[in-house]
């Protein structure tokens, strides 16, 4: 699958996201090294804070299909991941990063080049 393909899948999560309050849909579409590709939607709540990121509910699905740090080789996000979820695709060393930017480009980077000096225990 190449990375133009998964951003594709991304895009068509994107489209069930669950976001009545900001309107902003995004997809995430994670490509796991056996080939396999887990999606994302963001979901908000009424009470704002609780809703989550596309990013997020992806790698929740992925863990929950029984991928760890270091199976994933590839995400694709349909907009500039933020800095919470930064923090999460380092922590399963996610290989490449792409995403859409606001004005439509998309751009390729490492999780380490998107957080430099990351946290870790
Ligand atoms: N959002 C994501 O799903 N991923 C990000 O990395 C950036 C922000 C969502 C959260 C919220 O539902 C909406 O975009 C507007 O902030």
């Amino acid at each position: 699958m190449t990375d133009d393909e998964l951003l594709a899948r991304a895009d068509e999560a994107a489209a069930r996201a669950y976001a009545p309050y900001s309107g902003f849909r995004v997809g995430a579409a994670l490509l796991a090294r056996d080939g396999r590709v887990v999606g994302g939607v963001n979901v908000e709540n009424a009470a704002y804070p609780l809703g989550t990121c596309a990013e997020s509910g992806a790698l929740a699905a992925a863990v929950t299909a029984g991928y760890r740090p270091g199976d994933l080789q590839a995400v694709a996000i349909t907009a500039s991941p933020c800095g919470g979820c930064r923090q999460r695709l380092h922590e399963f060393r996610v290989e490449r990063v792409v995403y859409r930017r606001g004005d439509g480009s998309v751009v390729t980077l490492t999780p380490a080049e998107l957080l430099p000096d990351t946290f870790a225990l």
